[in-house]
């Protein structure tokens, strides 16, 4: 009989392609997905741990499910496996077996591919599972094909592949080269492999993922090791070349590491899409030689500049850190100096979090926690402006947009604009699936709004104007 399977995704993309995965790895095993924990044989908690009290809420969650977990014994239903996974687990290990006893696996994000073991461990009743190693072999060479079927973001269309994973950079304030170790890219062979099988399943826009993606220096041929590498650049030029991959995106970049291929990649390389997400973090090089970021503000807004040469209308993203220990008033300026001279289509701002174990937490000069809220706030409301700006900037232009969700109300369809902003249209359900050119003629904070009409109608090779000149964005 088919057992169900719950599992709960936090944090990055990574961890969303992460857990599509271990469902493809405990489908054989008779699992299949289920909606809610309260119905489930298996519930996954798949972590996040890069910022603030990730831990508490973990354990505070693991509370609930407890409960949960003991009404379906006494019930009758037979046993329900807990596990918690991916960047919390790694970093608690054996102390979240200890705090959660109850708990029946912990496991790392290298070790998913040990799970049909680990299971088979736990449903013996033999005690907890633990495994948080960073097993020499790569589990990729371990995990089944995939499928597909089960990468696929929402609608089939759009799908995430992890080309690199892990990270050597140790920016100071970051954990995840301690939670998901040493820096490791795929052979390009195999990621071509992975990208034509999700050609094949129907798949039309691949975002390529790594913790440091644009470091990628996988070997050609699949011989670990062995043969010529490849970078970034030259993978996005043949995952475009093969059949049906319409749209590529990559992410998450580290500035210092866009070479001169990444960057004509840009230019050369239609199906990659003008939207790049590109964090900076602070503005002050005194803040980014503190973070260890081996790149200084003026290094940032040169790369900005070869890259909207290369292509012009490329809309950026960052992630940005205020009050970092020993940020000033003037690194803060800064900061807010460079944010307006780039002008983003949208980022994220966060208030820097110590993490236990990395070096920026051990550093005497914290800022206040009222101080991080002020800067946090002044950040958010310029990048707010910027995307407000952005996205009314696209009303009145026609945007390819690849439609891949249902929207709350009858007959409406949701789709990404290259941009990746959310477009809604009121469509017919063929469309599902489709890229389709739509009129935009509203935009909101977060997402647009589009119709069908005029552009059907004029066919389908209606040049795709973009509205936004950069210069607009900025102040
Ligand atoms: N505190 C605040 N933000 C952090 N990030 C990573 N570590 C921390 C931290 N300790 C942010 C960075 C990174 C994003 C994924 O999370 O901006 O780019
Ligand atoms: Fe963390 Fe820096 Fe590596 Fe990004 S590049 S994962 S911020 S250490």
């Amino acid at each position: 009989m088919a057992k169900k399977l719950h599992i709960r995704t936090y944090g990055c993309q990574m961890n969303v392609y992460d857990s599509a995965r271990m469902a493809e790895v405990l489908a054989p095993l008779g699992y299949v997905p289920a909606d809610t924990a309260e119905d489930a044989d298996m519930v996954i908690l798949n972590t996040c741990h890069i910022r603030e009290k990730a831990a508490e809420k973990v354990y505070s969650e693991l509370g609930r499910l407890r409960r949960v977990k003991e009404r379906r014994a006494q019930s009758g239903d037979g046993p329900m496996i807990l596990a918690v996974a991916g960047c919390v687990a790694q970093a608690e290990g054996a102390e979240m077996l200890r705090r959660a006893p109850f708990l029946d696996m912990v496991f790392g994000p290298q070790t998913y591919h040990r799970l049909p073991e680990m299971v088979a461990r736990a449903s013996r009743g033999a005690g907890a599972v633990l495994d948080t190693d960073f097993p020499a072999e790569d589990k990729f060479d371990h995990l089944p094909a995939t499928g597909a079927a089960a990468t696929a973001e929402a609608g089939g269309r759009s799908a995430f592949l992890t080309v690199q994973e892990g990270c050597d950079k140790f920016c100071t304030f970051c954990v995840v080269p301690y939670t998901r170790g040493a820096e490791f890219s795929r052979p390009a062979a195999a990621v071509l492999a992975e990208a034509r099988r999700l050609a094949a399943a129907g798949v039309r826009e691949v975002t390529l993922l790594g913790q440091n993606v644009n470091c990628y220096h996988g070997a050609a041929d699949g011989a670990r090791g062995g043969g010529a590498e490849w970078r970034l650049g030259r993978l996005i030029a043949a995952v475009a070349e093969i059949d049906g991959i319409r749209r590529l995106r990559y992410t998450t970049s580290y500035p210092a590491d866009m070479d001169d291929d990444l960057i004509a990649a840009h230019r050369d390389v239609p199906e990659l899409m003008p939207f790049l997400h590109l964090p900076v973090q602070s503005g002050s090089d005194r803040v980014l030689a503190a973070m260890n970021r081996r790149h200084g503000a003026d290094d940032y807004r040169r790369l900005v500049d070869r890259l909207r040469a290369a292509r012009p209308d490329l809309a950026l993203s960052s992630d940005f850190i205020v009050g970092f220990p020993g940020e000033t008033d003037a690194d803060f300026r800064a900061t807010l100096d460079l944010a307006r001279q780039v002008g983003y289509a949208q980022a994220y701002s966060f208030k820097y979090s110590p993490r236990p174990g990395t070096p920026a937490a051990a550093l005497e000069d914290q800022v206040p926690e009222a101080v991080k809220a002020e800067r946090l706030a002044e950040l958010q409301d310029l990048l707010n402006a910027q995307q407000v700006a952005f996205n009314d900037a696209c009303v009145g232009s026609v945007l390819p947009v690849l439609l891949d969700r249902h929207g709350r109300h009858g007959g409406q369809l949701v789709g990404r604009s290259p941009f990746m902003q959310a477009v809604h249209v009121d469509a017919p359900e063929g469309l599902m699936g489709e890229i389709v050119d739509l009129r935009i003629d509203g935009a909101h904070a977060n997402s647009l709004s589009g119709t069908l009409s005029g552009v059907l109608a004029a066919g389908a090779d209606l040049p795709v104007s973009f509205p936004a000149d950069p210069a607009r964005l900025r102040a």
